[in-house]
């Protein structure tokens, strides 16, 4: 029996292209496991009504962990909502599976390196050595949202200035939520010699609930003296980190927020092809290249697939295989900095196998 059971997910568009890439170094990293394949996508909206199918979650929950390509999703138009004639008139739309493994399998955590490898064409500046903390399960992710404002919500101060027409999503922050994830950062600190942790909100005017994020990231950040402590608004944050990228170091944050510093922060490393997630819980975790589907180059092998073997470098840490996770990293940074084998972002033509080989190659 294999030492390690993975939930394979290579999902639809470029999502299978990289993972085949995935595929290709893992094997040649000799890693002691089995894969077992899992339907999820689009194909599986359109066919039965449900891109995260529940004989994936079933299957996801006997293995260690996952490992995710990419899924294709965009709002459900008439035509879409014809092939699936018992959702109609329920008001059942089209939710993201990956946010929805978030949640199911409270994984809180959502967690991006940004690091600027040597040689790098793409690098906006090098030396960045990121890595963001984003809360992966509350804020205004929870999918609370109405299409007007419920009539009893009118009894709430405050509430007579919304136009009845108005649309409403809400954002919930609880103290428990913001004190894991602020601690999940700082312990990463902790371990790994980082000097400084930046809470990034918008208290001056979402009052209530960055309140609560911050109260907690001020407690949690009060028992690691050792490690600075910071916080910035949002939008303070996105013009700082452009201005001083090299300043920061571990970034932890809302929901929301962090889904948008994080490509901002993988931008500055080389933007889709180099952004890597891992979404980890108490005892699962689901492994993603940050990018989408990009339905247009699928099957073309033509993207680059770093950000997803960074992400079954991510997975080989988190499963304790250190020296492999190690060994890949490697690798990936000598390919990026010999500069023979670039995927067409990178400014070269090699496709997204020969990247994979090259790497391979280097184990
Ligand atoms: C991400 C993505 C997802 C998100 C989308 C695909 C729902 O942008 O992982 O950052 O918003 O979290
Ligand atoms: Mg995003």
């Amino acid at each position: 029996m294999a030492k390690y059971r993975i939930a394979w997910l290579a999902g639809d568009g470029v999502g299978r292209d990289v993972s085949d890439a995935a595929w290709i170094v893992l094997e040649r990293l000799n890693v002691d496991a089995e894969y077992i394949q899992g339907d999820i996508g689009w194909e599986f909206w359109r066919t039965e009504g449900e891109a995260l199918p529940k004989r994936t979650l079933d299957m996801m929950k006997t293995t260690d962990c996952a490992f995710f390509g990419a899924i294709t999703s965009k709002g459900v138009d008439k035509a879409d909502k014809e092939l699936v004639p018992e959702l109609q008139g329920k008001g059942y739309s089209y939710r993201s599976p990956i946010v929805r493994m978030r949640q199911l399998l409270d994984l809180y955590i959502c967690l991006r390196p940004c690091k600027a490898y040597p040689g790098n064409p793409l690098n906006y500046k090098e030396g960045i050595d990121l890595v963001v903390f984003r809360e992966n399960t509350e804020g205004l992710y929870v999918g609370v949202e109405y299409a007007h404002v419920p009539e009893e919500f009118y009894a709430v101060k405050g509430m007579e200035k919304i136009p009845r027409s108005a649309a409403i999503s809400l954002r919930s922050i609880s103290p428990e939520g913001s004190e894991r994830i602020v601690r999940a950062a700082f312990e990463f600190a902790s371990k790994h010699n980082r000097k400084r942790v930046t809470a990034v909100h918008k208290a001056n005017v979402i009052r209530q609930t960055d309140a609560v994020f911050m109260e907690a990231a001020r407690k949690v950040a009060a028992e690691y003296p050792g490690i600075q402590f910071d916080d910035a608004n949002i939008d303070a944050m996105g013009m700082w980190l452009l201005k001083n990228p090299l300043n920061y170091d571990v970034i932890v944050t809302t929901n929301l927020f962090g889904d948008i510093i994080s490509d901002l922060c993988a931008q500055m490393v080389g933007g889709l092809g180099f952004g890597c997630s891992g979404n980890i819980g108490k005892d699962y975790a689901v492994f993603e290249p940050t990018h989408g589907s990009a339905p247009k180059y699928a099957g073309q092998y033509k993207v680059n697939p770093i950000a997803t073997i960074l992400a079954a470098k991510m997975m080989l840490d988190w499963l304790g295989e250190a020296d492999k996770a190690a060994q890949l990293e490697q690798s990936v940074a000598d390919v990026i900095a010999e500069g023979r084998v670039r995927t067409y972002d990178m400014g070269g033509d090699s496709s997204t196998l020969d990247m994979a080989r090259a790497i391979a190659e280097k184990l």
